[in-house]
């Protein structure tokens, strides 16, 4: 991952599953190749095959190889193509273990992790475990349109201080309701290194364009 960091999460939008994912995942490298693309994991093959951008899955299982029927493997999902994964979203929770095991098993695999909070005392737990970058998001936010970085400031300003008490190098995103240029940049402004976002891009009309906007706000 480059900092500051634009990462589109598709979630699972009738615009960002499948055949459409790929057509989306092509608007938004027109906008930028640095742009993380956190896709379905049964999408991660054929988005890492149409794009150079770096694809993220969205979650795995820590379990190791074995008898594990629908178990998410992390090798599985490095040789589709990911570079790194999503971990503990505030959509597919996991409990402290299994976040830390997660971490270490997509380390293991030489996956990046991205791992979401809901909040500074659990992201400050979880750099401890030392993922590639902590991303704090206020679930009542999420969806909302009413960005964290201008309704809820002081969630990114008090995570950036307790996360970087634990390790001062750790990088720390936010997202919520992020919508526009200046959500980003106010993210920026407040000690974030990227934002996460899903519904600004995804249900978009020209989703090229809004990736345009909120890179101006990160880059400057
Ligand atoms: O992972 C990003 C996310 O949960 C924020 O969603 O739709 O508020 O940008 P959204």
């Amino acid at each position: 991952m480059k900092f500051p960091s634009l990462v589109v999460n598709f979630k699972a939008y009738e615009q960002s599953i499948g055949d459409s994912a790929v057509e989306l995942a092509k608007k938004i490298s027109n906008a930028g190749k640095g742009v993380v693309l956190a896709v379905q994991d049964v999408d991660v093959f054929r988005v890492s095959k149409a794009v150079e951008n770096p694809v993220f899955a969205q979650h795995v299982d820590p379990d190791p190889e074995g008898a594990f029927t629908g178990s998410i493997q992390v090798r599985a999902v490095k040789e589709a193509g990911a570079k790194g994964t999503l971990i503990n979203h505030s959509e597919h929770r996991l409990d402290l273990e299994t976040i830390e095991k997660t971490v270490h098993a997509a380390k293991e695999h030489g996956l990046e992790s991205l791992v979401c909070a809901q909040d500074e005392e659990l992201a400050a737990q979880i750099a401890h475990f030392k993922p590639t970058a902590i991303a704090v998001e206020p679930p009542e936010l999420i969806g909302s349109g009413i960005s964290v970085s201008k309704a809820k400031p002081e969630v990114v300003t008090n995570t950036v201080a307790l996360v970087k008490q634990v390790d001062p190098d750790m990088h720390v995103l936010c997202g919520a309701g992020i919508s526009s240029q200046e959500d980003a940049r106010r993210a920026v402004e407040l000690g974030a290194q990227g934002v996460l976002v899903a519904s600004a891009v995804v249900k978009s009309s020209d989703p090229k364009a809004k990736v345009l906007d909120l890179l101006k706000g990160l880059n400057g």
